[in-house]
């Protein structure tokens, strides 16, 4: 097959997974994302108390090619296996919660998998897509939000959450009415610091009960340095409810959830950040793995295709990949 060239936009892992694979099999590829970095909901932040895990936390392996592409991960030391002490919360309270399972972080921040994974790629950041034009060759041109545009590109791969993905689609009705049966719920994200540790042997926790979801402690991770940060994340119905909530109400209702769960007074921290993901989880994730419409050369893969998950991101951006060849 002739070397084709590839607008992938979107550079979370379903992108980047893409862009590897279709990279490897000699086709040009340009990725495009409206933020600064790359990784998306798998973010870091970079703060004075450290490099804070805002979105995705950990990841697990399941699927033999993604455990594989892990391997190869681990062993470039582009990530590494969390061993956190795990809780989990309820209307019984907070008991130990210990399992078998292996989780993962990308080190020495969750980012920093997606920087190694992009070396080597052409890497458009803070551009976001506002249009999808094909012209009388049939080719595909991009336009951003101020107007540039980018291209030729023979097929075009979107990588982006579902809702997003619409807006995208107007030529490819059938694609765009498939991602908008998607549903997708919002999360809201708070980072603690203190400037002394907390006495809490806890490392991560399960909440079931209450407008929380997941606690996790920065420092238990490896490779992490700075200040005892705490991320907690709301569930998705609390998040849904409080979409619009002023920030501070947030910090307040999270920062008095976390103290119940670990049931300890908390000193005044010493940073506090609050971020709301609008598109962090599908409510039903799909099995498709990926969609495409061949006949104009669109393709669409995502999370949101499979699992929901990092591991489904990846294997939604390599089947994607396949479709496209
Ligand atoms: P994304 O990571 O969302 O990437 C899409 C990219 O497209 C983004 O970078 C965005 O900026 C870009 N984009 C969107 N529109 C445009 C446009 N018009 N132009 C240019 N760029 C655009 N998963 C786990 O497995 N374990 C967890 O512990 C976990 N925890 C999570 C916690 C939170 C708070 C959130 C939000 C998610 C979590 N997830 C977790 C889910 C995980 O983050 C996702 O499954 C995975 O990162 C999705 O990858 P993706 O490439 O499909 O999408
Ligand atoms: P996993 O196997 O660790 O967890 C899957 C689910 O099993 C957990 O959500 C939890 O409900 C339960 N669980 C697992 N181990 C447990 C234990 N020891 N004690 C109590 N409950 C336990 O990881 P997997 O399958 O890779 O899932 C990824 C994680 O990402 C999930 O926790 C999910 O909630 C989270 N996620 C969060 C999003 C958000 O918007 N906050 C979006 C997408 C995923």
């Amino acid at each position: 097959m002739k070397s084709l060239r590839i607008g992938i936009i979107g550079a979370g892992l379903a992108g980047i997974s893409a862009a590897r694979a279709l990279a490897s099999r000699a086709h040009t590829v340009t990725l495009f994302d409206k933020s600064r970095g790359s990784g998306g909901r798998m973010s870091s932040k970079r703060t004075e108390a450290g490099e804070l895990d805002m979105g995705a936390q950990y990841f697990t392996a399941r699927d033999p090619r993604f455990r594989r592409e892990l391997q190869r991960w681990l062993d470039a030391g582009w990530a590494a296996e969390w061993t956190p002490s795990l809780y989990r919360y309820d209307e019984q309270g907070l008991t130990a919660s210990p399992d078998e399972q292996r989780r993962y972080v990308g080190v020495p921040r969750m980012t920093g998998l997606s920087r190694q994974l992009l070396e080597g790629l052409t890497f458009n950041s803070g551009v976001r897509i506002t249009d999808l034009q094909r012209d009388d060759e049939a080719l595909w041109h991009l336009q951003d939000e101020h107007d540039r545009r980018y291209g030729p590109f023979d097929r075009i791969l979107l990588a982006v959450p579902a809702p997003q993905a619409v807006t995208l689609l107007h030529d490819a009705p059938s694609l765009a009415q498939a991602a908008a049966q998607v549903r997708v719920a919002p999360c809201w994200t708070l980072a603690l610091s203190f400037a002394e540790p907390l006495a809490i042997d806890m490392d991560a926790c399960f909440v079931r009960t209450g407008p929380l979801d997941w606690i996790s402690r920065h420092l238990s991770k490896p490779q992490r340095f700075g200040a005892d940060s705490w991320i907690i994340q709301s569930n998705a119905a609390w998040a849904a409810q409080h979409e619009n909530a002023d920030p501070a109400f947030v910090r307040e209702t999270l920062t008095g959830a976390f103290a119940e769960v670990v049931d300890t007074p908390l000193p005044a921290p010493s940073q506090s950040l609050v971020h709301r993901w609008l598109y962090a989880r599908s409510v039903s994730p799909c099995d498709w793995g990926a969609l495409a419409a061949p006949d104009l050369g669109l393709y669409v893969c995502g999370d949101w295709c499979l699992s929901g998950r990092i591991e489904g991101a990846w294997l939604s951006g390599l089947q994607a990949a396949d479709s496209v060849v």
